[in-house]
């Protein structure tokens, strides 16, 4: 669907698709991300029952914003990063205002994806939808958590400023991908609160383990650089606890998630897994 939604193919009331904006967007989307919060984002819905395009739009809609934000994330004025899923990132393969462009053109796609009738029936749940991930990824969300990110470089951050600025930067999407799967199988406001509380949980142990990574895998098992946390004076748990530690804590975060998932039993079976994977993984 992704193949599908960020192409050339022009929609009502466009008036033409540069291809160099399209070529420059699909690089940085159909380049073998793990699509994680895609994942959970499909497996929370169909955990309530829902399944089909509407789950599958949502899910690209998030994977849109996600890959946004990575293109974004590894520009000059940010990271300054060259490699990103084992290939040139993309103001690499093409320029930094291409890049800037294709990154605005991604955040804007996935609301035109989200707001199409063809998400879901009824007018409200996509509202909600778009309310959801417009609060994830903006402002008090993944683009705030960035601008803390950026501030915090070489100063000393306590655990509390670490926890808030990684919960929001990388925390809010990947609580967005539990909520809205909740809202696209019509959880009441109880299940929705408990993937809401999945994800924040989730989304700390997922942005620990970038920390442990940058610093314990080789740029060929990761797709990126590695070692950059430390270089570039990044504030991470990892610097202020080491590695021991910040693994205890991502121990006690997989816990804290599969206890929320605890009451829904079988049906959570890959959500528990994608918890075992977000935590154990080595890419
Ligand atoms: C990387 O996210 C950026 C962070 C939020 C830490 P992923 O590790 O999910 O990146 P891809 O999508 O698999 O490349
Ligand atoms: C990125 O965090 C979080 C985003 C919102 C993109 P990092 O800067 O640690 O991610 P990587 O290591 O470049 O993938
Ligand atoms: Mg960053
Ligand atoms: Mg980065
Ligand atoms: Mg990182």
């Amino acid at each position: 669907m992704l193949e599908r939604l960020v192409s050339g193919q022009l929609q009502a009331g466009e008036t033409a698709r540069p291809p160099r904006l399209v070529a420059a967007m699909r690089h940085g989307v159909l380049n073998g991300g793990k699509r994680l919060r895609p994942f959970l984002l499909i497996e929370t819905a169909a955990l309530f029952g829902a399944d089909g395009e509407g789950p599958m739009r949502a899910a690209c809609a998030l994977e849109c914003v996600h890959c946004y934000s990575l293109i974004h994330d590894d520009l000059p004025a940010m990271d300054d990063d060259d490699l990103r899923r084992g290939q040139p990132t993309v103001h690499r393969a093409f320029d930094e205002a291409t890049a800037i462009l294709a990154g605005d053109a991604l955040l804007t796609l996935a609301f035109d994806i989200l707001a199409d009738a063809a998400t879901d029936r009824d007018p409200a749940v996509r509202c909600e939808l778009v309310l959801s991930l417009a609060r994830a990824a903006g402002l008090g969300g993944m683009a705030g958590g960035q601008m803390l990110d950026l501030a915090a470089e070489g100063r000393r951050m306590d655990e509390a400023e670490i926890v808030t600025m990684q919960a929001m930067k990388t925390g809010a999407l990947l609580r967005h991908a539990c909520e809205a799967g909740a809202v696209l199988g019509g959880a009441d406001a109880g299940e929705r609160a408990a993937f809401a509380r999945f994800g924040v949980a989730i989304g700390r142990a997922f942005q620990l383990a970038d920390d442990i990574l940058d610093v314990t895998a080789t740029p060929t098992a990761l797709g990126k650089r590695t070692a950059k946390d430390r270089d570039r004076g990044k504030a991470t748990l990892v610097a202020l606890h080491g590695l021991d530690r910040s693994r205890r804590i991502a121990r006690d975060l997989l816990a804290e998630a599969l206890a929320i998932l605890e009451p829904f039993g079988e049906r959570a079976f890959w959500l528990g897994e994608a918890a075992r994977f977000v935590v154990g993984r080595d890419h």
